[in-house]
């Protein structure tokens, strides 16, 4: 079992300095728009994946005309406290320690305390190019799968060194193919490694958002969800050979699995061409809980689930119901934020689980 027991944070966003007590299965967070709700969350988001989810760079988390920030947040992992302590330094170094223990590389921490996050924005996933879904499938085995943060970092940086061999030629004239022979060879494994665990793992949550989707929406047709990937259609470093002369010329990497999709379909159209809103909400929720069922079969204990003001999207009978399945069914703590206090407050109450209600 996993949970959050309380949080300090100090010139963190919005706030000088706090801490809140997060003893419960269940968290209501309320308060009116812009009192930090999202802000909270994202701090104990911060303390789980070493990087912020809505904030696009770590001087985004630091208050503003502070010199650096500290969060600290207890956790429980299966009976053993698990004490998380995230600094960034005013150089804006980052620091992670836990249990006191400086943690040398961030990588080592991801996947130690699984986390989703369900946002309004993240329809984006659905809607948006395919950078939000690889952002999304990544983060999620990632946290499944050690070895796969390693092998695409690997990937990521020898991809950087490729682009940067192609500026290069374009800006000195000289195209130097041996250097390019030895990278596309070193690209070759991570690149297949990551591919194949996509397949493997994407197979899993392909299955789990189809049957999410019907329980969500009721509905009896279903839309498709496909891997795709340039390396289905030939080995790597085919495809590098085939596409040097035109990466040559667009000065980066052309082919590869930073291009991977995850395709949505829906009668043989796009879904987000063609489904309504209320599909594009029921598919985002089956996206995120067959994340979180993955992430359950995977570590053995719940994630914890973390609902960005989501009683904007969901009607109270499919809440009630998420709510009751993630906490009592599945032994998981859910933080929530709504601006009614009332509304959060009634949605708590009906559950027969310990829960807290904070006020911002
Ligand atoms: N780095 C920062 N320093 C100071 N204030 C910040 C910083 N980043 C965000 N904020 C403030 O936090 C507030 C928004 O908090 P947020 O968590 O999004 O509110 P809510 O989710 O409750 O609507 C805004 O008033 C914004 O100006
Ligand atoms: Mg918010």
């Amino acid at each position: 079992m996993l949970c959050i027991k309380s949080i300090s944070v100090f010139q963190y966003k919005n706030y000088a300095q706090g801490t809140w007590d997060l003893d419960a299965k269940l968290i209501g967070i309320a308060g009116r728009n812009g009192t930090g709700k999202t802000n909270l969350l994202e701090a104990i988001y911060f303390c789980c994946f070493t990087k912020g989810y809505f904030s696009g760079s770590d001087a985004q988390l630091v208050q503003k005309g502070a010199q650096g920030m500290r969060l600290a947040a207890q956790f429980d992992k299966s009976g053993d406290p698990y004490e998380v302590t995230a600094l960034i330094r005013e150089s804006g170094k980052k620091e992670f320690r836990v249990n006191g223990a400086l943690c040398e590389r961030m990588a080592d921490h991801i996947g130690q305390l699984p986390a989703v996050v369900v946002a309004p924005d993240d329809v984006e996933i659905i809607i948006a190019g395919s950078e939000e879904r690889r952002r999304f499938m990544d983060a999620l085995f990632s946290q499944i799968d050690h070895e796969y943060l390693l092998q695409l970092m690997t990937y990521n940086r020898l991809l950087q060194q490729r682009n940067s061999l192609l500026k290069q030629q374009a800006e000195t004239g000289r195209r130097q193919p041996d250097l390019m022979d030895v990278l596309d060879q070193q690209l070759a494994a991570p690149a297949n490694f990551v591919h194949q665990k996509r397949k493997d793992y994407l197979a899993q949550l392909i299955k789990g958002v189809v049957n999410r989707y019907q329980a969500i929406s009721g509905e009896s047709y279903q839309p498709e969800l496909r891997y795709e990937s340039g390396l289905d259609k030939a080995p790597f470093p085919t495809l590098l050979q085939q596409s040097r002369e035109r990466d040559w010329l667009a000065q980066r990497t052309t082919m590869g699995i930073h291009r991977d999709d995850l395709g949505i379909y829906l009668d043989d159209g796009l879904f987000k061409q063609l489904a309504s809103q209320g599909q594009r909400k029921s598919l985002l929720f089956a996206l995120k809980m067959a994340a979180f069922d993955l992430l359950k079969v995977n570590k053995g204990f719940a994630p914890i689930l973390l609902l960005d003001d989501v009683f904007e999207k969901l009607d109270e009978g499919r809440m009630q119901n998420l709510l009751q399945e993630v906490c009592v069914e599945n032994d998981g703590q859910v933080l929530l934020t709504d601006t009614h206090p009332a509304r959060i407050n009634k949605s708590l109450e009906r559950l027969s689980v310990n829960y807290r209600m904070i006020s911002l």
